[in-house]
């Protein structure tokens, strides 16, 4: 029970409390070793949890296949057990934190049962960089310690770092205790949705997680500690924990410009965090794909760092097209999760690039042909990957004081109404832009996808407070310090269709001219013509050339429909008022100004009203 790998006295005292709660067969504190991590993967193999790949095509790399109650995050499942409901905010679920604790007690006792209860020290951010956060997390799934290794930084160098120090703890468990002599399944967890509870408690902090081994849900460092604990730090002390890309791109003649991007899940931050330019001579480095922590520095301009260590990436529809970075990033030790199996052991999922084999097993490990009517991976399949496996990751994306940002990103996916790319005025109608974003559901979460919500910031699933109090924090970053210094904002669609359903922009390696265009805009050239709704370039501003779209379907990416505006005004206005009066008068002014310039612009479909600049 006890380690000898640290000392710290509430640590060790915490862990015992668990265990006697928990009730697990062993105890094991995890020294993040290759010897620790061989080990278990071995006998996960052993036990059916896993699948080795072959070794000549997929050296080091593993197949989990989840039971199919359990693949996705379950966002009504997850609280926010702040001290009052009103703290939480109207987008997130909220219990009082005594009921909660007490429920979550009586579900955590014994739920260990014939288990081994894993202790994971993990760094969130560089080790000892100033910024880095230490989280322990306790769980009975093996799976997720392999995963832990990966996505963050892991093991006795963590203990070490934190001395006697403090940390967020952080407790799961897949909620399948064992009696004695029973055979445990490849995939333990709760099956019944509603038993399942991804319980945060930011006032202490603490997270308690019960029921799922899936990604966000399980990987505790991930949402729970780097976005929903870490956003209400942040708050308090001044900083931003924002679901985002860093990304740095390099003009030809050798300028570096360090962008961050917010789109929600799966909307492409991966694609575009490690994406090929089609443009020639500009370069991509990638620095993060999911999330990203923002402090101002010294200078007065906004740092970010990637408090992660790993990629979690959407499986299907990446390929050697899509994404070539990817690709060569899983070539070797990395885990996938609910992929289809090949019979050379290899793995395949939808639009992979490749022709589906005759005859593979689905995700569910079920036969599959390509005429049986079922996907052969789940949409939400993922590979767990080291980010120093990305041929393109950027030399700097461990600095522990992070790097410079000089623009910002928005976007979802909007098949109507939202332009190509769009440049607020300035730092307020920018965050007017990230507070409206809207998006079609993904396969990211439980639940119907393809329908318009909104998700202010690609937050919504994420933010550990208020979601008000969230949009003035982003608001009251203009008030510390010189606001000139702060990034350019910008909001993109890469999803925009045409009246066939087909998309109007090739997107992926074809978004670099939209990011060639936002740099010129940060380094004050670029042409753009100034609109009601924000600066757009002019068809001549951005560069096309080599690419398949027309002129009139650059036209209409690039137009300000007014009637669509309208409707969405209308639609920003009700979901503002679900704010009460913890939404900011300053964004409510921003809409107002929006609708006042829609309905002195007299624009239609396709024209573009407004001055070139
Ligand atoms: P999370 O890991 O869930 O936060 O997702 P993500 O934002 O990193 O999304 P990712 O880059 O994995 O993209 C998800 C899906 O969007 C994949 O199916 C991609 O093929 C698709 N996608 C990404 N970029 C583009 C694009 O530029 N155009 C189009 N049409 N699809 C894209
Ligand atoms: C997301 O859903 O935004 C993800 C995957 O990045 S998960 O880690 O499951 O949250
Ligand atoms: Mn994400």
């Amino acid at each position: 029970m006890t380690s000898t790998l640290t000392k710290n006295s509430k640590l060790i005292a915490w862990v015992e409390e668990v265990a006697k709660m928990c009730q697990p067969a062993k105890v094991h504190w995890c020294d993040g070793s290759e010897a620790e991590y061989r080990t278990l993967c071995d006998e996960m193999v052993k036990s059916g949890t896993f699948i080795r790949l072959n070794e000549k095509l997929r050296p080091g790399c593993f197949l989990a296949r989840s039971h199919p109650s359990d693949v996705a995050r379950v966002e009504d499942r997850t609280y926010i057990c702040a001290r009052t409901k009103d703290e939480a905010g109207p987008t997130n679920n909220w219990t009082d934190p005594v009921a909660m604790k007490q429920k979550l007690k009586a579900m955590f006792t014994g739920c260990m049962r014939g288990r081994t209860l894993y202790v994971i020290p993990f760094s969130m951010g560089p080790l000892g960089s100033p910024v880095a956060k230490i989280g322990m997390e306790v769980t009975d799934s093996p799976y997720v310690v392999v995963n832990m290794r990966i996505m963050t930084r892991m093991g006795k160098a963590v203990l070490e770092a934190l001395g006697n120090g403090d940390f967020i703890p952080c407790l799961h468990s897949v909620g399948a205790p064992l009696k004695p002599g029973q055979k445990d399944v490849a995939w333990p967890c709760e099956p019944d949705p509603a038993n399942k509870y991804i319980v945060h408690f930011p006032d202490e902090p603490s997270i308690w997680s019960y029921g799922s081994g899936y990604g966000g849900n399980a990987l505790l460092g991930k949402k729970c500690l780097a976005l929903r604990i870490a956003s209400v730090m942040a708050r308090k002390e001044g900083w931003m924990a924002e679901h985002m890309l860093i990304l740095a791109l390099t003009s030809p003649p050798g300028k570096k410009h360090y962008v961050a991007a917010a789109f929600p899940s799966a909307c492409g931050k991966t694609n575009l965090a490690m994406m090929r330019p089609a443009l020639p001579g500009w370069m991509v480095r990638c620095l993060g794909d999911d999330i990203a922590w923002m402090r101002k520095g010294d200078d007065g301009r906004l740092y970010a760092v990637n408090p992660e260590y790993g990629f979690f990436g959407v499986a299907p529809g990446t390929s050697a097209q899509s994404n070539p970075n990817a690709m060569a990033t899983i070539t070797k030790n990395t885990i996938f999760t609910n992929v289809a199996l090949t019979p050379e052991g290899d793995i395949w999922w939808e639009d992979m690039g490749v022709p589906a084999p005759a005859k593979m097993i689905d995700w569910e490990g079920q036969e599959w042909t390509p005429d049986c009517g079922r996907k052969a991976a789940h949409p939400n399949a993922r590979f767990t990957s080291p980010a120093s496996q990305c041929p393109v990751i950027d030399p700097d994306w461990e600095k522990p004081e992070g790097v410079p940002i000089d623009a910002f990103m928005f976007g979802g996916r909007r098949p109507c109404t939202i332009p190509l790319v769009n440049e607020a005025f300035s730092w307020e109608p920018g965050v007017f832009m990230g507070s409206s974003t809207g998006s079609e559901t993904t396969a990211a979460a439980l639940g119907k996808a393809g329908v318009l919500r909104r998700d202010p910031f690609a937050m919504l699933p994420f933010c550990g407070y208020h979601m008000g109090d969230y949009f003035a924090h982003w608001l009251s970053m203009a008030d510390r310090g010189d606001r000139s210094k702060l990034p350019k904002i910008f909001f993109v669609n890469w999803f925009r269709k045409n009246a066939q359903g087909k998309w109007l922009w090739p997107g992926y390696g074809d978004n670099s001219r939209v990011l060639k265009w936002i740099c010129e805009r940060v380094e004050g050239a670029g042409k753009a013509v100034k609109t009601p709704i924000g600066n757009l370039p002019t068809a001549e501003a951005l560069d096309i050339s080599g690419t398949s779209v027309s002129a009139e379907d650059l036209q209409e990416l690039l137009s300000v429909d007014a009637a669509g505006w309208r409707s969405e005004l209308d639609n920003i206005t009700q979901y503002y008022a679900t704010f009460g009066d913890r939404m900011p008068a300053r964004l409510k002014q921003e809409l107002e100004g929006l609708r006042a310039r829609l309905g002195q612009a007299q624009c239609h479909k396709g024209q573009r009203p407004g001055n070139v600049l």
